[in-house]
This record gives C-alpha cells, sequence and structure tokens, in this order.
C-alpha cells in the first residue's frame, strides 16, 4: 500500500476494494466565519490547529474568491464527535479566534448548512467563469506556514497585477487551489513564470506543489524540483521491478 502513495498510478491498477465503514458521526457543527483579510483568516487557521482542535472540514475562500459572496476572506469550519462534543469543539475553535473575525455564523439548521457547503462547492466553477483563461495550482504548505505562505503569495500577486490571483481550498490540510485567471491570451508565458514562483513559494515553506490533485502532465516537469535525484531514481528503480514492461500508466511521471 505505501508504494501506492504518490505513484500516479504507475504502479497498480486496483480492481476490487473492500471498505470498513465507520458509522457517522452523532453531531455535527458548521460554521461560517469572515475576517477582513486572508492573512488574518489564515491566521485563524493556525490558532484553531494549535489549540488541538481538529476539524473534519476547515475551508478558505480568500477575498478574491469570496468576492462572489460579497468580499472579505472566510473559512468553513465544521466539527463532528459523539453526541455533546461537536458544540464544544466548535465554542473552542471560535474562543482561541479572539478578535479576528469580522463575524461568526453557526449554521444551525441542516438547510443552513447546506447553503454553505454549496457555496465553497460553487467556489471552484464561479471563480473562473469570469476568465476566458485559468491556470489551477493545488500547493500545500505544514498549516503552521499557511499565513506566511498567504502573505508572500500577495506580494508575488501585486508583481503581476494583469492576472487575479485567487486561493480557496483545503487550509485546515495547508492545501490552497492558486488559480492564476486571466484574459489575454498572450500573457501566457507570464502565468507559467508566476505559477513557477508560486511552487517555488510553497517548497521554500517546507511544502509541496501538489497536496491534492497529483503531478500529471502538467506539473511532471517540476518534480525535480521538489524530490532530489535519489528519492526519483529509487522511484524508478521500484518502477522498473513491479512493471518491468511499463505498461502501468505509461509516460507519466517517471
Ligand atoms: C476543490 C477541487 C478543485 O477543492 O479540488 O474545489
Ligand atoms: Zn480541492
Amino acid at each position: 500500500n505505501y508504494l501506492l502513495a504518490g505513484s500516479e498510478g504507475t504502479l497498480a491498477v486496483i480492481t476490487g476494494v473492500t471498505v470498513r465503514l465507520l458509522p457517522a458521526p452523532a453531531e455535527v457543527r458548521t460554521a461560517w466565519i469572515t475576517f477582513d483579510s486572508t492573512v488574518d483568516a489564515c491566521e485563524g487557521v493556525q490558532a484553531i490547529l494549535a489549540a488541538g482542535v481538529l476539524p473534519r472540514a476547515l475551508e478558505l475562500l480568500d477575498t478574491n474568491a469570496l468576492r462572489i459572496a460579497g468580499g472579505g476572506a472566510a473559512l468553513l469550519l465544521e466539527v463532528d464527535g459523539p453526541v455533546g462534543t461537536a458544540a464544544p469543539q466548535l465554542e473552542r475553535a471560535v474562543d482561541v479566534l479572539g478578535e479576528r473575525p469580522l463575524a461568526v455564523r453557526p449554521a444551525d439548521t441542516a438547510e443552513k448548512t447546506a447553503a454553505l457547503w454549496e457555496l465553497r462547492r460553487r467556489a471552484s466553477d464561479e471563480i473562473k467563469q469570469p476568465f476566458a483563461h485559468h491556470l489551477s495550482e493545488d500547493i500545500a504548505v505544514p498549516t503552521g506556514r499557511l499565513a506566511e505562505l498567504l502573505r508572500r503569495l500577495g506580494d508575488l500577486a501585486a508583481t503581476t497585477p494583469e492576472l487575479t490571483v485567487v486561493a480557496y481550498g483545503h487550509a485546515g490540510d495547508g492545501n490552497l487551489h492558486v488559480n492564476l485567471l486571466y484574459d489575454d491570451p498572450d500573457l501566457g508565458r507570464r502565468v507559467r513564470l508566476l505559477s513557477e514562483q508560486v511552487f517555488r513559494l510553497a517548497l521554500d515553506l517546507g511544502g509541496t506543489i501538489t497536496g491534492e490533485h497529483g503531478i500529471g502532465l502538467l506539473k511532471r516537469p517540476y518534480l525535480a524540483w521538489e524530490q532530489d535525484a535519489t528519492a526519483l531514481s529509487l522511484q524508478r528503480a521500484v518502477k522498473q521491478a513491479l512493471d518491468p514492461a511499463g505498461i502501468l500508466n505509461p509516460d507519466k511521471v517517471l
């Protein structure tokens, strides 16, 4: 199983999976928390995790992403556990945010919870919709470096005002979808350059160029930025041993 981690489908074909089902959590609490700035929101994420609260979801919409919903930045926080435990976790999380939030809106009905998740799910499409072109990344950094990531991402974005840079996603995992959005097709090269700066930034902060979507073809040229030659040749050797004819997801990654 460990060999499958990060193998991009190059080591195995899964033909059957047996799963063990866990009971649904007895209690879930969801809240929408708004902030003045994206960096404030990320400091909030760090404070919540540092307090030992382990949310089942902690999703960020940065200021540009939130334009679709009225400005500022927001966290969608959801905690769960046995009866009587979710509400205190939510309270604790809000407590450690201190003065940072502009507003905390707990969703007290199933409809309100569903509406919040709908907003988050639509984000990916709605962010891209007004633009002719986009490049969507999914860098991740240790959660303790999240606020620094967003601060430096803001500095980078300021160097290219002709592009719109949006970050949203799985902040609780340190994993963000950084989207580079533009209309002018001549900006393609500039976009590529900025995406490379974003990769460097993630690596600088001890992170990775892909936290969720994988290397694939687009990021293949950058794999060696993250993994050194020894690590890569070890992976090639494992691949060669298990797939000598090279038939598993050929021409990917290695
Ligand atoms: C999301 C997809 C893009 O988080 O991974 O919306
Ligand atoms: Zn995602």
